[in-house]
């Protein structure tokens, strides 16, 4: 997690306007607390979000500055574990996306030579090894090539020395890329922070590291230089805004018509060829395993169960337990789903599994990510940025890809219908779930059941629960309930049951709640408290997860609580 920046430029450039702006569109990777320095050595960091530091600081110039936007892991969350991370004469500065595994060891041996650490991070050895390798006489690049290889971890690094007008960046599993602008250079944890200024990048690969001032030149760890393509990029700017929402997570909710309705035609047109060699691996392949975690893993879980209406044996594992259940070879196919196309749990299981000669198809939002370009081929899910932690249009779309996918492979399904129906479960839902919210905005639990494609969605609402209103939820299997959750049922527990086709299992497992004085609030597309169009099962889920969206934004908006930045939470998940 965490959002570095950094930029070069031969020009003068607002530290507000430019540098604290472009980092807070990486805030989403982490909120904790913030930073920045520039080339004169100033530096200032702060504990919340980017807004609270760019409110309290005087603007100044410069022509070069890193920044950073913190998701904690080693230390608390305080002003002194906030990067950009200095040596004691505050000549060199640095920050960092990753874990360095061994830092214990190394923070030893700086401490034998005689160098004390103001923080609780990991990060903080990085300005005093420079330091202590630099007054051992050690030119920086060599101390890069030495680090590269002693330091074990994962990292995306910017790192400066003062008044010297040179970012030294180093790349190990941390997303890190280099955005060529007219008349700077942008480094970066993704391409969000620099996508106004310019659509030329180059991405980093595991470790190399590059020296950047007026121009850039790019090394292998060994210190050999290697010559890089600069990448075009297409990103659309108006994602950017909250519009009249008064939250992303509202606004993208909302945007779900339109971006179903765009990867729709794009299925038809432009990766028409990917969706068939997606039809055709699955043909082909042995074994078909999906790879995912939290909300796109419940995509990879519809995916599992359309297949095998199909006849067509998948499995789907939580990527962070991947190595304890599932074996690869080269007649398998892995087909990783993820919004960021970052999560670390799935990359890291990914290079594993490409050593095995496995084909690995993803299936991602984000374009250039690290899973998209570990993988054999990808299809994007063109939700556009989604900027609220949740992913809520990101979602959907990957469940259009799923069923997009079970109809190249004889499915029944017509896509062209969702956006629409999509948009009228909306408006004829936000206004019923408004008022709904307000009966269950102090509730401590609420169970959300559904069977077949609807379990799922029913996992998926309790996510949305948790992580958006902070309510403890349970989406559970509809027939699993009466083995030991029923226990928890009493009078006015909330349970949410997802019916599609008047499902009568479903209808009698509603039924066995209520009998248990539970509060049971109906979804379905025929009888029920919230009505869904009438559908197919598979499209029905897509429907019903409206609702869910609607009712955790509303929960969590009567109690006041952070919607886009929820507490705890990152939108990239780039550590194990
Ligand atoms: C979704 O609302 C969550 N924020 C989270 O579960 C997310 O889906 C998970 O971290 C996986 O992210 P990815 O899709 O970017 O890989």
């Amino acid at each position: 997690m965490c959002g570095i920046i950094g930029i070069v430029s031969k020009k003068s450039f607002s530290v507000k306007n430019d540098l604290l702006k472009g980092l807070k569109k990486l805030e989403y990777r982490g909120y904790d607390s913030c930073g920045f320095a520039t080339k004169e050595g100033a530096v200032e960091k702060s504990v919340g979000e980017i807004q609270l530091l760019i409110d309290s600081v005087k603007d100044s110039t410069t022509t070069l500055g890193i920044g950073h936007s913190r998701w904690a892991t080693h230390g608390g969350v305080t002003k002194a574990n906030a990067h950009p991370h200095f040596n004691k004469d505050k000549t060199l500065f640095a920050v960092h996306n990753g874990i360095i595994e061994n830092y214990q060891e190394l923070k030893q041996m700086l401490e034998k030579n005689g160098y004390g650490f103001m923080s609780e991070t990991d990060s903080e050895v990085i300005p005093h090894y420079f330091d202590y390798y630099i007054k051992k006489g050690l030119g920086i690049k060599d101390i890069m090539i030495k680090f590269m290889a002693e330091v074990k971890g994962t990292f995306a690094i910017l790192l400066f020395r003062k008044e010297d007008g040179r970012v030294y960046a180093m790349k190990r599993d941390s997303p890190l890329v280099l955005g060529v602008c007219d008349d700077c250079f942008v480094l970066a944890s993704d391409i969000y922070a620099f996508s106004d200024k310019t659509n030329k990048a180059l991405f980093f690969d595991d470790n190399e590291f590059a020296i950047i001032s007026s121009d850039y030149h790019f090394y292998n760890g060994n210190g050999k230089e290697i010559k890089k393509k600069i990448q075009n990029f297409e990103w659309s700017r108006e994602e950017e805004t909250k519009k009249n929402f008064e939250h992303f997570m509202l606004k993208e909710v909302h945007e779900q018509p339109a971006a179903s309705r765009r990867l729709i035609e794009s299925l038809k047109l432009m990766q028409k060829d990917a969706l068939k060699s997606f039809a055709e691996a699955i043909k082909k392949s042995k074994r078909i395993f999906f790879l995912a975690c939290g909300t796109s893993y419940h995509a990879s879980l519809i995916g599992v169960y359309l297949l095998r209406k199909l006849g067509i044996e998948a499995h789907t594992v939580i990527a962070s337990e991947f190595e304890n259940f599932l074996a690869v070879d080269k007649d398998t196919l892995v087909v990783a789903i993820s919004q960021s196309g970052e999560t670390m749990d799935v990359v890291s299981v990914l290079k594993d599994i490409k050593k095995t000669g496995a084909k690995i198809i993803s299936i991602v939002n984000v374009p250039y990510s690290t899973i998209q370009r570990l993988s054999d081929f990808s299809i994007e899910v063109l939700a556009g940025q989604e900027i609220c932690v949740a992913a809520t249009k990101s979602f959907t779309n990957q469940i259009v890809v799923m069923l997009a996918i079970a109809k190249e492979l004889g499915f029944l399904i017509n896509l062209d219908e969702i956006p629409g129906k999509i948009k009228k479960a909306l408006e004829d839902n936000e206004e019923k779930v408004r008022k709904l919210a307000l009966g269950l905005k102090d509730k401590k639990d609420i169970f959300v059941l559904g069977r077949g494609i609807s379990y799922p969605i029913a996992r998926e609402i309790a996510l949305k629960l948790k992580e958006i209103s902070y309510v403890h939820a349970e989406g559970m299997m509809g027939g699993e309930l009466k083995h030991g959750t029923i226990a928890l049922i009493e009078k006015g527990t909330p349970v949410i049951s997802l019916i599609p086709n008047h499902n009568e299992d479903m209808i009698s497992n509603t039924k066995e709640v209520e009998a248990r004085g539970a509060r049971t609030i109906i979804v379905s597309d025929t009888n029920g408290d919230l009505i869904v169009p009438k559908s197919h099962d598979a499209e029905f889920s897509i429907y019903a997860c409206m609702i869910g969206h609607l009712l955790s934004y509303y929960i969590a908006k009567e109690n006041k609580l952070p919607i886009d930045k929820p507490r705890n939470l990152a939108k990239s998940v780039t550590v194990k």
